[in-house]
């Protein structure tokens, strides 16, 4: 089974497949613990360092300490050419409370709020984190594509809707990609993937390893251990087997994690192995 490793986002961005996202690093807050600075910025570099040049963030993940980290990494690395895709839209008021916001003032606060946190003159992707459906569409898109004529923003992309929300948003301002729930175990919006696939969108599935619960399935290790691989690599080598416009975004706060997760990118699944692991996916 042939695996293209790179996804064209424009002329000019090309991604390679396998990237990171920064959820698993917050800040200092009432959430949970923090994780340390030193190390979640060590995490960013070392993707960079090994690769990586598709990173996901959103203003709501630390909250704002993820792209805090991020900025460091990205002034550590001034070459690395780093491809940085965001999120405005959600709110966050405490563990798992999460409220969207489309009014578009507050849309382009955000923002500019990322521009700032990020050390960016330019989002080369901003995703809609969430439609809010007390706000017309109309006016949430269209103050993101003001600010992508006004420059500050490359491309817009959306996160967790359905074919019809995608098809409508489309009528007002030009969707480069979709960012849903999706993993072996979770195929709820194999819709929407198949959508992406028939017009070229790229679709990057939150929760790549199920929160981790693919990373200790007794299956999946059975599986892996044919591979001398590890139950998170399959799981993601799944991921970039099952469609070229998947974009894995798999999040570590473990810089032996993350290392793990970019190798994943080398592992070749067979065409038996690929389809057992979808059959087992849809059980
Ligand atoms: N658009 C949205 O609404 C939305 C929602 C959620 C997430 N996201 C994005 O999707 C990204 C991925 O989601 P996620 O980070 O929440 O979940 P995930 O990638 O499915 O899983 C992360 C969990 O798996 C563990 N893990 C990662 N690699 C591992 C490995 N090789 N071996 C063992 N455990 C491993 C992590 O723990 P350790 O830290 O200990 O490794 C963490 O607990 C986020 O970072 C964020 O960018 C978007």
């Amino acid at each position: 089974m042939k695996v293209k490793l790179a996804y064209q986002l424009d002329n000019e961005l090309t991604i390679k497949r396998l990237g990171y996202g920064t959820m698993q690093l917050p800040g200092p807050g009432v959430w949970g613990p923090a994780v340390d600075e030193q190390n979640a910025v060590k995490v960013i570099e070392t993707v960079i360092d090994h690769g990586v040049n598709f990173i996901d963030t959103a203003d709501a993940y630390g909250p704002l300490y993820a792209n805090l980290y991020l900025r460091q990494a990205l002034k550590n690395r001034p070459d690395s050419q780093v491809v940085v895709a965001t999120k405005v839209g959600f709110t966050r008021q405490g563990p798992g409370q999460w409220t969207p916001n489309g009014r578009p003032e507050y849309l382009r606060q955000q923002v500019e709020m990322n521009l700032f946190s990020l050390g960016l003159d330019q989002l080369d992707l901003l995703q809609l984190h969430r439609i809010d459906p007390t706000i017309p569409l109309a006016d949430q898109l269209g103050v993101l594509a003001q600010m992508q004529q006004e420059g500050k923003i490359k491309h817009i992309g959306l996160s967790q809707v359905t074919v019809e929300q995608l098809k409508a948003a489309q009528k007002i301002v030009p969707i480069v990609s979709v960012q849903n729930r999706y993993n072996l175990i979770d195929r709820r919006d194999e819709a929407v993937l198949q959508y992406a696939e028939k017009h070229h969108l790229a679709f990057i599935p939150w929760f790549p390893l199920a929160t981790g619960k693919l990373t200790h399935d007794s299956q999946l290790t059975k599986i892996a251990a044919k591979y001398q691989a590890t139950p998170a690599q399959i799981a993601l080598a799944w991921l970039l087997q099952r469609s070229d416009v998947i974009l894995p975004i798999p999040g570590t706060k473990s810089l032996d994690h993350a290392l793990q997760n970019i190798a994943a990118a080398k592992l070749k699944l067979s065409t038996a192995d690929f389809q057992l692991l979808d059959q087992l996916g849809k059980q």
